[in-house]
This record gives structure tokens, C-alpha cells and sequence, in this order.
């Protein structure tokens, strides 16, 4: 079977590499790619939006499978577009329905959907201009830091933390009067959740579900969890705390509830669910849900698949995953991304990246890079991810960071601090 994947990042590099060590693979493609996944399949330069011209792919060079990477051609309907044609009937779509999909890109949608269920979430309360003053004094029956998201995709940029009330107010006031463009008409304003950050991956059929290993991901840029947000700096799987207890109540209460929900609802859900908790005390409360995987969770999460992917993704589409044994590994791995300097701001491409052959005991994931005159260059703010394995976390860090300083470009960062608060936790319990 032939296989394409859809995006350029780190995660659709994972991907292609996990799908390539398949038993039965044809081909694979990727659309548009990178310099890494080009290395394991054919690069195709085409708009993943562009729906028509992903249908021509797939009809060119005879596709059974299509995965999909990142949330956008989801959101806009990418499923219900191949129905539509008739692809469904001979081709495997990994990805929701644009109603699945909304799960991301409506984070009122999402918190109504999380209520309707009874999913543990933080209290919240979505306003736009005409109920703006409701939303005014719904912060003043909150407790700082105050919580406010654009109800729409805006890149991972739509989540304002404000510590203080009157700057709250302003800021829910900016939203509104689109700083985020379409996305910010509506706001959330959300009651904080104090806690710690993991995510739980599904992968479901509409009915039937497996969980994949879970992951902690860290957004901040900065070492000690500083600095602004980016995509993730990094990922650790498995997470410590995450325990058999915790994981239980994540699935009765979560996933249980969840799964129910697409049915419910009508969603043509195959695909997976990517849900941001948080840990509060032993109890999890979800953040948020997405409707793909994570990036660079996913180069932590795939590594620990001993499972067939293309296999996994089959049974997903066949309503076989309950007759599926999922195959994990015990071993425990860490991702570390290297950035381009100035990301998560204005940061510069093209610079060559040196020492990528250097890199052993630990798989270099491309995410912004691409190939010049025989030259890996930078093309992108998250350059690559790199993932060590071991049966320890401190081991898969040294593998990391050891082919981490093999390789080089002008301006490249990363942080040095990844995992160091899941080995502080466990050296406590
Ligand atoms: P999101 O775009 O929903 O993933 O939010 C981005 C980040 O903001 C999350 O990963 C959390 O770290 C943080 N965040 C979002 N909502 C809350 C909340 N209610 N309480 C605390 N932190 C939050
Ligand atoms: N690393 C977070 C995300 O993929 O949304």
C-alpha cells in the first residue's frame, strides 16, 4: 500500500520513519516534507490545503493511505472533501470530520462539548463584543492568574495568562477587537488550572479506542520553564507521575466520556485525539483536546511503538482496534528540539546545518530543513528534534544531548533542562 503523509514538520518525519519500518509498505510520500523525510520517501511540493490537488496525489500515484499531520486541512474539512469525491470507499483517511475536528479548532465548541459529557475541565465562560460586560464581571468572581483563548486556531498563540485583573480586562478587550483576527471574535475566559502538564494520545475508530503512550511536552523557550511559549522545546515519554491510578481515572473520566461523545454527536472520528491535561493532586482536568498528534510528542511517542503503524492504522480504519494488540515499549525516551535563533520570534533560514551523519545512538526528526545543492539547510524555527531511548531517562538524555553536540548551524538553541523536572519528581517519591 501506498502511503502519503500530510505536512513538514518533525512529527510527519516520525511518521514516515515509523510507517517505513512497516511490514507491508509500498511507496511513501510526503507533501511538501522535509529534508528528512525525504530521505525515506518521495517529497511532493503541494499545498495540503489545496484539497483538489491532494485528490490529483493520491489518484497519480495510487495512495491507499493518507495521513494526516497538522490540524488545518482537518479543521477545513479535508475528510468530509474526500467522502464528498468518493475517495472514502478505497482509500484509509487518518483524520476526523470537519465536526471532529472542531474539538481544536473551536475552544468554545470544545468546552461545550467537555460539558455536555461531564469531562473534568476548568470552569469557563465564552463572551464577544455583545456580551462583553457578562464577561468583565465573570473575571471578577475569578482568582489570578486569569485565563483568556481565542476561541479560533491561532497558531498556538491564542492563550493569554494574565496575573492581574485590570491587565486581564484590557487584554479580553484586545482579543475581542481582533488581535487573533477571526479566531479571537470569541473568547474563553477560563478559571485557572493549577497543576502539572501531560498528554494523554487516542487513537480511535469512533468507538473502539487505544492509548498510546502519554507524553509531557515543554512549550516554554527558556530553561526553568521561562521565556514565551513556542510549538514544544522538547518531550519526555513516559511521565512519571502519570501512573496506573492516574491513567485509569484519565480513562474513566476522560476518555470513556470522550470517545461517547463523537458518537453521540454524529463525528466521523478516525483519528487521533491528542488531550492536554492537567494533573491537579491526582485528579485530571483537560485543557484542551486536539485532533492529531502532538509535535514533538510524537517523536517521543512513536519511538516507543513496537506495534506495526500501518498496521495500527489499518485496524483503525476497519474497526478492527479492539482485536489490535498495541505494543509498547518500557523503555523511556526524550526529545530535545533545536531552534533557530530568535524563534519563537523573528529568526533567520537558510543557515547550513553541520554534523547530521555525526549524530549516533539517538534518531535526528527534520522539522524546518530542506535540501540545497546538496546542503541540509534551515528552513524553519523548530530545526530538528532529536530522540534518545533508554531504559533509563537519565540514559536517553545522554543520548539526546551527546548527538545534540555533533551537530551545529549559526544560531542554533536548545534547551539544556529537558526531563530535569521529571528526575527532581522522581528523586522526591
Ligand atoms: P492551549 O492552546 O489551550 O494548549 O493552551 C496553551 C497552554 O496554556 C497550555 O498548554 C497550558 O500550559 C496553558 N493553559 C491553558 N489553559 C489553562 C488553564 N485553564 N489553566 C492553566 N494553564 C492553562
Ligand atoms: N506540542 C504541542 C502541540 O503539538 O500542540
Amino acid at each position: 500500500m501506498n502511503i502519503l503523509v500530510l505536512g513538514s514538520g518533525g512529527r510527519e518525519h516520525t511518521f514516515v520513519w515509523k510507517i517505513s519500518q512497516s511490514k507491508n509498505v509500498g511507496k511513501i510520500y510526503a507533501a511538501p516534507g522535509n529534508a528528512g523525510t525525504s530521505q525515506l520517501a518521495q517529497n511532493i511540493p503541494v499545498d495540503i490545503n489545496d484539497f483538489p490537488a491532494v485528490k490529483d496525489l493520491i489518484l497519480k500515484f495510487d495512495i491507499g493511505m493518507v495521513v494526516v499531520g497538522p490540524e488545518e486541512p482537518l479543521v477545513r474539512g479535508i475528510r468530509d472533501y474526500f467522502k464528498e469525491e468518493g475517495l472514502l470507499d478505497k482509500l484509509i483517511l487518518i483524520g476526523p470530520d470537519k465536526k471532529g475536528a472542531s474539538l481544536e479548532g473551536s475552544k468554545d465548541f470544545s468546552k461545550k462539548f467537555m460539558e455536555k459529557y461531564g469531562v473534568p475541565t476548568a470552569k469557563a465562560l465564552t463572551v464577544n463584543k455583545e456580551n462583553l460586560s457578562e464577561g468583565l464581571s465573570f473575571l471578577e468572581t475569578l482568582s489570578s492568574p486569569y485565563v483568556l483563548k481565542a476561541d479560533g486556531l491561532a497558531a498556538g498563540k491564542g492563550v493569554i495568562i494574565s496575573p492581574n485583573l485590570e491587565e486581564a480586562k484590557s487584554a479580553l478587550k484586545t482579543m475581542l477587537d481582533g488581535q487573533f483576527g477571526a479566531a479571537s471574535q470569541k473568547v474563553l475566559i477560563e478559571e485557572f488550572l493549577d497543576g502539572i502538564e501531560l498528554s494523554v494520545f487516542v487513537l480511535t475508530d469512533g468507538i473502539n479506542y487505544k492509548i498510546l503512550p502519554e507524553a509531557k511536552d515543554y512549550k516554554r523557550i527558556g530553561e526553568g520553564d521561562t521565556g514565551p511559549n513556542t510549538g514544544g522545546m522538547g518531550a519526555v515519554s513516559p511521565v512519571l507521575f502519570a501512573d496506573k491510578d492516574f491513567m485509569s481515572k484519565v480513562e474513566e473520566r476522560v476518555i470513556k466520556p470522550t470517545v461517547k461523545g463523537l458518537q453521540e454527536e454524529g463525528m466521523d472520528y478516525v483519528g487521533f485525539i491528542f488531550i492536554g491535561l492537567m494533573n491537579i493532586g491526582g485528579e485530571p482536568f483537560v485543557i484542551e483536546y486536539n485532533v492529531r498528534m502532538g509535535d514533538p510528542e510524537t517523536q517521543a511517542v512513536l519511538p516507543r511503538l513496537d506495534s506495526d503503524l500501518l498496521e495500527l492504522f489499518k485496524a483503525t480504519a476497519n474497526n478492527s482496534l479492539n482485536e489490535f494488540e498495541l505494543k509498547t515499549s518500557n523503555h523511556t525516551t526524550t526529545t530535545v528540539v533545536a531552534a533557530a535563533g530568535g524563534y519563537p520570534g523573528s529568526y533567520e533560514k537558510g543557515k547550513v546545518i553541520s554534523g547530521l551523519d555525526n549524530a549516533n545512538n539517538a534518531t535526528v526528526f527534520h522539522a524546518g530543513t530542506k535540501e540545497s545543492d546538496g546542503l541540509v539547510i534551515t528552513n524553519g524555527g523548530r530545526v530538528i528534534a532529536v530522540t534518545g531511548m533508554s531504559s533509563s531517562i537519565e540514559g536517553a538524555l545522554e543520548k539526546s544531548y551527546n548527538a545534540l553536540s555533533e551537530i551545529d548551524w549559526e544560531g542554533m538553541n536548545f534547551r539544556k533542562d529537558i526531563g530535569q523536572d521529571l528526575i527532581a519528581f522522581m528523586s522526591k517519591s
